[in-house]
């Protein structure tokens, strides 16, 4: 009887998530030999820090200091990079691993939205995998499912949660009450958060995503530079109160969707009914709507971050290449990507949530009232509690359907009244 050759893996990075796949490989590694008939084998791996317990015994595997390096050793058949970054040594590794004709495997959403598409052609030229399943969304098999499971659809608009680490902020703010930095040092000591958290926060971690995402629901190059971004710094538990009372949640959202005008990308705070999918997701999970011409809506949650989902997305990507399944790395050849025509947020029609912290005197609301009138933007609820003559109140109120541009200018003519105190707080509706 025949026995396949074992597929030999070299690991680059060996942190939160090559920890986890080096505990999955050494842990699984009959269940993974019986569904592809081949053995799964680190025989290389590189980290900086040589002596590191990694908890997996390594002591038969060529250790590199120099990923570079590990990249083209002519023992391994797969090049999984776990380092991290958009630039330097991931890049350099993941080119080389390409160049040297091994297939490459990688977590790292920096690096594919900013050179996806050339990393996507050299390796697709040269008949190799470059396969992400972990870079977007975690543990849900997100890529598979848009890429394959729905293949027969022209896809309509993709949207979720993408960061695991500002949905548990967020979740952990309203249940427990705790402040944000405390929070979020709980989200790095859990391994959720990147190198630098700001990537988090500040929504450039879930724009690489749904750069990426664009790209395989569309069929489009990946084009980052034209998702708008805005984080969840600005939230505060004011916010996150005032939601649930309207019946929200608040989440950072990406939003790919297809208009009249091209490619609407962005990632900024939501409010989201409390009873959606995304509004039932809570902590570290993510979630995942694609809507399909055929399908309609499809719904993934799973958790987004952490070493376990994410070294069983990796996993599942050395699993394809062990079985020899090759397919395009976005779905549709990287020479055949269409250049992405981008629509910009500012013809986004939706509702709207405003607070305002403003001086409780009259006249204050008919201020406010006349500007709105003056955009044409028009008030659906309205909530001012308490009084306090003289003093700072919280004004909130929501807006009927308007659109971003007019909204815009309201908001700039309202935060230079004299009575309000600080800029105005808005956060997109989405009622999807
Ligand atoms: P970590 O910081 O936990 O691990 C990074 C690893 O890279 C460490 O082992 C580090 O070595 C190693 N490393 C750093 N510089 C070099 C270098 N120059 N040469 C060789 N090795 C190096 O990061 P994560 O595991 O969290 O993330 C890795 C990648 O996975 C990133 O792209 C991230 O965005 C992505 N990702 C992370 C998820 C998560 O939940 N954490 C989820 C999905 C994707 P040493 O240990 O010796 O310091
Ligand atoms: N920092 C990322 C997050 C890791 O919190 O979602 C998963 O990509």
């Amino acid at each position: 009887m025949s026995v396949a050759k074992p597929l030999r893996i070299g690991i680059a990075g060996l942190g939160t998530v090559g920890g986890g796949v080096l505990k999955l490989l050494a842990s699984h590694g009959e269940l993974l030999t019986q569904r592809t008939g081949r053995t799964l084998q680190v025989t290389a791996v590189s980290a900086r820090d040589a002596s590191r317990d990694r908890g997996v015994d390594l002591s038969s595997v060529r250790w590199y200091q120099d990923a570079a390096a590990l990249a083209v050793d002519p023992e391994i058949d797969v090049f999984v990079e776990l380092i991290g970054g958009s630039d330097g040594i991931a890049k350099r590794a993941v080119e080389a691993a390409i160049a040297a004709g091994k297939h490459v495997v990688t977590a790292n959403k920096a690096l594919l939205a900013h050179h996806g598409a050339a990393l996507a052609g050299a390796a697709e030229s040269a008949g190799l995998t470059l396969a992400f399943e972990a870079a977007v969304a975690g543990g849900i098999p997100a890529i598979k499912g848009l890429r394959e499971g729905l293949a027969g659809n022209n896809i309509r608009e993709v949207h979720g949660i993408l960061n695991g680490t500002c949905n548990y902020i967020l979740t952990e703010m309203r249940t427990t009450g705790r402040d944000f930095a405390d929070v979020l040092a709980d989200a790095q000591r859990l391994g959720y958060a990147e190198a630098d958290p700001s990537f988090d926060i500040d929504g450039v971690d879930a724009a690489h995503k749904l750069a990426v995402l664009t790209a395989v629901a569309f069929g489009t190059q990946v084009d980052f530079k034209s998702v708008h971004v805005e984080g969840i710094r600005h939230i505060s538990a004011l916010d996150i109160n005032y939601a649930q009372e309207l019946g929200y949640r608040i989440r950072l959202l990406g939003i790919a969707r297809r208009t009249e005008a091209g490619i609407e990308q962005r990632v900024h705070p939501c409010m989201v009914p409390t009873n959606s999918p995304i509004g039932a997701t809570d902590g570290v999970f993510n979630a995942v709507v694609a809507d399909g011409d055929f399908v309609d809506k499809v719904v993934l949650v799973g958790r987004g971050a952490g070493a376990g989902p994410t070294a069983s997305a990796v996993v599942a990507d050395l699993v394809d290449i062990a079985r020899g399944r090759v397919t395009p790395t976005f779905g549709v050849p990287a020479e055949k990507l269409a250049p992405l025509v981008p629509s910009p947020i500012s013809r986004r029609q939706g509702r709207y949530y405003v607070r305002l912290m403003v001086v409780d005197r009259p006249g204050v609301i008919a201020d406010i009232a006349a500007t709105l009138r003056d955009q044409h933007v028009s008030m659906e609820a309205f909530l001012q509690r308490g009084r306090s003559p003289g003093e700072a109140v919280p004004v909130v109120w929501t807006t009927h359907e308007t659109d971003e541009a007019a909204m815009q200018s309201a908001l700039a003519a309202i935060g230079a009244l004299d009575a309000v105190l600080e800029p105005p707080r808005m956060i997109r509706i989405e009622d999807f």
